[in-house]
């Protein structure tokens, strides 16, 4: 089968927002430019399973003037936009996906994604890796390597190989400084904010809002939350994250507590029940709960959906459960990562970064193909550098050099 779209027909919408995004991505066109001569992907099957909107639809579309062939699939259910799978079909890359898909249909993408036999994969939040180790092994035999998007991902990669299981080797570009920097810290930060606000047209100033995990993600959150002027409690896990919480000038206090007294709940944290029928039981009539992790399991859909005994979508993407005593609390784009979910997703020049490395770090897993052992590899610093450079130089800014002096001094250690 070729490709699997809702429709063929949305294509031109789909163009349009992928010429907006790609004219606020220099660094990928710049690192377009030089692979459009080298095609240093000529030849090669790369699948991509990212979320299937306008920035990834750039970064499959730099990979195919790079030579690859692509295959692409949404990470998301709620995350793949249709406009843009049928503009990607139009320029001649496969795509298997559509928007809201059933979980089989999902797996079914995914699936037949894989079952082109790329050579590279590019994940995100490792749904492709997990069925190359399960399901569809026999397609892993032909897989160089590839390179991973997100922290979830990287937990899941971490895993496989302490157990020794990972087939071929996995990049973790989540953990590129010019990634989890940017992206993780300043694009959640403010595309979660951008979903929120016109999901529910609501105000955040003077609002409680309770941010759960205060890791890179956490951090832009609640940056940009009292940005807006709201009060912001964080609730955390790890006592060094929340000495930095509380030197960052926020409230730290156990998520039950917070629980009474928050107006927002935000959870960025990959872990799996972080609010619960036991917060829910606490919560004010009218709370809003969001979620920004990489899958919908942080905040518990059983628990609501026991707790409550009704539910209603009262605005687009925004669920009503009623509770039993009347109260009410609604769950934002069904409780999947709220900015891509109800919202357009990180803005475009973030996404320029993280895309950049992605590209990057995929051409550096084919070149150094079989030398690599099968486990999780940090982006080469150099990689990381050039992406800098390249973002400072679209910007027209320059920086200091050391001298060779100073170069000396800081490698020597005997001082003065
Ligand atoms: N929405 C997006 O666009 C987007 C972008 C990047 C990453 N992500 C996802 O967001 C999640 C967080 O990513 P990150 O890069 O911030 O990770 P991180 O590891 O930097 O931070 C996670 C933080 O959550 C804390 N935590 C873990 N369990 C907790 C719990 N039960 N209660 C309170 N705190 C807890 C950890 O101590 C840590 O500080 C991941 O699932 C990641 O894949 C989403």
């Amino acid at each position: 089968m070729q490709s699997l779209i809702r429709d063929p027909n949305l294509s031109p919408a789909g163009e349009k927002k992928i010429a907006w995004v790609a004219a606020h991505m220099p660094v990928l066109a710049a690192i377009r430019q030089e692979m459009e001569k080298t095609r240093p992907f000529a030849g090669v099957r790369v699948a991509l399973c990212i979320h299937l909107e306008a920035k990834t639809a750039n970064l499959a579309l730099t990979l195919k003037a790079a030579g690859a062939e692509v295959v692409a699939t949404g990470s998301n259910p709620l995350s793949t936009r249709d406009d843009i799978a049928a503009a990607l079909v139009a320029s001649g890359v496969r795509v298997f996906a559509w928007y809201n898909p059933t979980p089989e249909e999902y797996r079914e993408h995914l699936r037949l994604t894989l079952e082109t036999r790329p050579h590279l994969v590019i994940d995100d939040g490792g749904d492709l890796v997990h069925l190359l180790h399960t399901e569809l092994r026999g397609v892993a035999e032909g897989v160089i390597g590839g390179c991973e998007e997100t922290t979830t991902g990287i937990l899941r990669l971490k895993a496989l190989e302490r157990e020794g299981k990972l087939l071929f080797p996995m990049v973790a570009v989540n953990n590129a400084q010019m990634k989890y920097l940017f992206d993780n810290r300043y694009g959640t930060g403010e595309s979660v904010w951008a979903a929120i606000m016109r999901t529910t047209n609501l105000v955040v100033a003077g609002k409680t809002v309770v941010v759960c995990g205060y890791g890179w993600c956490g951090k832009g959150v609640s940056l940009r939350a009292r940005g807006l002027g709201a009060r912001v409690i964080v609730c955390e896990v790890d006592p060094i994250k929340a000495v930095e919480a509380v030197m960052d000038g926020f409230e730290v206090m156990p998520s039950l507590e917070a629980a009474a007294k928050g107006d927002i709940f935000i959870t960025t944290t990959g872990c799996r029940d972080v609010l619960r029928a036991e917060h829910f039981r606490q919560m004010k009539d009218g709370a809003l709960l969001a979620n920004a992790g990489h899958f919908n399991v942080e905040i518990s859909l059983k628990d609501l959906a026991q707790l409550s005994v009704r539910q209603e979508e009262v605005r687009e993407n925004i669920t009503a459960y009623y509770l039993e005593d009347g109260r009410r609390l609604y769950l934002l784009g069904q409780g999947r990562l709220v900015n891509l979910a109800a919202g357009d997703g990180h803005p475009a020049e973030i996404m320029d970064l993280s895309f950049s490395l992605q590209a990057l770090a995929a051409r550096y897993v084919l070149e150094r193909g079989k030398e690599l052992p099968p486990r999780v590899h940090p982006v080469p610093p150099e990689i990381d550098r050039q992406v800098a450079e390249l973002r400072l130089a679209a910007w027209g800014i320059e920086i200091d050099r050391l001298t060779p002096e100073q170069e000396a001094y800081l490698a020597s250690w005997e001082g003065e």
